[in-house]
């Protein structure tokens, strides 16, 4: 099993390609092992969110090295090496990417006295570690979630944080699958989340997949909701959350926790420990992924704007963390203040 099923829904040919513009009316699975190909899956966002960029990042090694014919360690490693620098060159905010490396990369370094063909099968086995333990990290948080979710809660959510962004149910809509599994009735919003519009396309069909009662909004409706008193909650998820809390997410965010704190409405970050960047005091050392202006010149490849338009085109956008009422991990819910995150976090490990 050294093929990567993704789950993405290219517009193969067209020159609308990527951040899986089939669904929500196509699903598509590609497989694949060229580790090229992975990388533009992941650059393109036909594999997005963070934890499934992570996972990819495990599977991108495993297929690296795949076809190695290296006999001395020394050569293997720097295949591997290559392997790993290639695939973190794909895409920078979502730190769940580098952890997976990094972690990829221990473990080859913790059994190199080993033969060749013997690492490469433990690296595999690692790759679907990862796999394993994101499912029951989404499962976890979910459980944690849910005691935040009253009976008729309205909810509101942006970018996705669901199925197709981990290797189970998802993060923040993880919460409110687990939710109505609980048989709490709930109503949730979901913002459509421009420029490559994940809310519109991806939320709301995992959403509704699930029976949920789903309303799509446009981004700039948010503010009049709020203010009508029709969202008693926000849930999103992440992509690097620093040692202090601050937390990247799509952008548009930061714009709805500034929403949320005026409007007294909870806001929560629900995100996997692989989530978090420890080696990071703030948000402000967080790389933001800045993407082609053409995302915003039009929508789904069709030009909308004039073509020569000046574009500025930040995927995320960092929340500070007194915006954010708590962080709901697979280890438990943590509430503001955040200075004993990583003491914590760490901790119980
Ligand atoms: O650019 P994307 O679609 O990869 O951005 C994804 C997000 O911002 C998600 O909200 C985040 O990764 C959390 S996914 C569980």
């Amino acid at each position: 099993m050294t093929r990567v099923n993704l789950l993405v829904d290219m517009a193969r040919g067209k020159k609308t390609g990527g951040y899986q513009t089939l669904l929500p009316h196509k699903l598509k699975y590609v497989s694949t092992d060229d580790i090229r190909r992975l990388w533009r899956a992941i650059k393109k966002l036909e594999i997005r969110g963070a934890p499934a960029i992570g996972i990819a990042g495990a599977f991108g090694i495993v297929i690296g090295i795949k076809r190695s014919k290296a006999r001395t360690s020394d050569k293997f490693f720097k295949e591997l090496q290559n392997s790993s620098k290639y695939l973190g060159s794909s895409r920078p905010t979502a730190v769940n990417l580098f952890w997976a490396l990094k972690r990829m990369e221990k473990v080859a370094r913790d059994n190199r006295l080993k033969p060749v063909a013997r690492i490469k099968n433990i690296l595999l086995k690692e790759a679907l570690k990862i796999i394993g333990e994101d499912m029951k990290s989404c499962r976890r948080m979910a459980r944690f979630g849910s005691k935040l979710v009253r009976h008729g809660s309205r909810i509101l959510t942006h970018c996705n944080a669901g199925g197709l962004a981990t290797a189970d149910y998802g993060t923040a809509l993880g919460v409110l699958f687990e939710s109505k599994r609980q048989g709490k009735s709930i109503k949730v919003y979901a913002d459509e989340t421009r420029p490559l519009l994940q809310g519109a396309r991806l939320t709301t069909w995992e959403l509704m997949r699930e029976g949920i009662d789903t309303t799509l909004i446009c981004d700039n409706m948010a503010a009049s909701l709020m203010a009508k008193g029709k969202i008693d909650m926000i849930f999103v998820g992440a992509d690097r959350i620093a040692s202090n809390g601050d937390a990247a997410n799509k952008i548009g965010t930061y714009s709805l926790a500034v929403l949320a704190k005026y409007h007294k409405i909870p806001f929560y970050v629900v995100a996997p420990l692989s989530t978090f960047d420890f080696n990071i005091k703030t948000g402000l050392e967080i790389p933001i992924e800045e993407r082609s202006g053409n995302e915003v010149r039009g929508v789904l490849g069709k030009l909308i704007a004039p073509k020569n338009v000046k574009v500025y085109n930040p995927s995320f956008d960092v929340t500070p963390n007194r915006l954010i009422t708590a962080i709901i991990t697979e280890k438990g819910i943590f509430k503001r203040p955040y200075s004993n995150l990583t003491s914590n976090l760490t901790r119980l490990k």
